[in-house]
């Protein structure tokens, strides 16, 4: 089963709350965490995880893409986030911080920039609820999928198919109608879109559009 995960970031955030009862057919709340270090961007802090699980039975994923992310783990999961994902590129202890993902009860996730071998998931791999390949370079909605990152997507798949893993395989940034067919035959089964979804006239709609794209492969 395919899921999508909209990401607010692109939401209208002067009415979060209607923006986010727009999406309740999808099946994760995708929330961008940027701290101005690692990306140029800064967002969303743990409140708003704790104000919006309050307006959504959605689940939330929190994708960190900060410095030091053992500071904001604790944050994000007493926040009520149910998955949180790290971005591989910011972890001197990988092993240690999804260790620490887990024991705090939520689901772990490793994100890779684009330029990020698939290598550095060979010994991690096995422990992983998901792996995220960022399709663009992090930091802001609206860019252009870097194509490059498709042959990383179908790899990645074959081996956790090869290997009989469990971990999930999701893509961020860029989604959009002309892609999404290519990154689910590639073995994409879990979907972020933002601008895709929220620049739709019609974002309610836009999300069932993309669940049954995604469910036709
Ligand atoms: C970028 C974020 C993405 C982004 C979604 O750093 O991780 O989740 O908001 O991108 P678009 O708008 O391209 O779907
Ligand atoms: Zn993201």
């Amino acid at each position: 089963m395919i899921e999508v995960a909209p990401s607010i970031l692109n939401a209208d955030l002067l009415h979060l709350e209607a923006e986010v009862q727009k999406i309740q057919e999808a099946d994760w709340l995708h929330f961008d965490v940027m701290d101005g270090h690692f990306v140029p961007n800064m967002t969303f802090g743990p409140m708003f995880v704790s104000a919006i699980k309050d307006i959504t039975r959605l689940p939330i994923e929190a994708h960190l893409m900060v410095e030091q992310p053992e500071t904001f783990i604790p944050w994000y999961a007493k926040a009520g986030s149910k998955r949180i994902i790290i971005q591989v590129e910011t972890c001197k202890h990988l092993h240690r911080l999804v260790q620490m993902i887990k024991e705090l009860g939520c689901e772990a996730g490793v994100a890779l920039n684009p330029a990020t071998p698939l290598e550095v998931l060979d010994y991690i791999l096995p422990d992983l609820d998901l792996v995220l390949i960022m399709t663009v370079n992090p930091g802001y909605g609206g860019q252009k999928l870097i194509p490059e990152t498709i042959p990383k997507v179908r790899r990645l798949a074959e081996t956790i198919k090869a290997n009989g893993f469990g971990c999930k395989l999701e893509v961020d940034g860029g989604v959009n109608w002309e892609n999404v067919h290519t990154l689910v035959e590639a073995g994409a089964n879990v979907l972020v879109a933002g601008t895709l979804i929220y620049k739709d006239p019609d974002p309610a709609a836009a999300v069932k559009r993309l669940k049954h794209c995604a469910a036709l492969g």
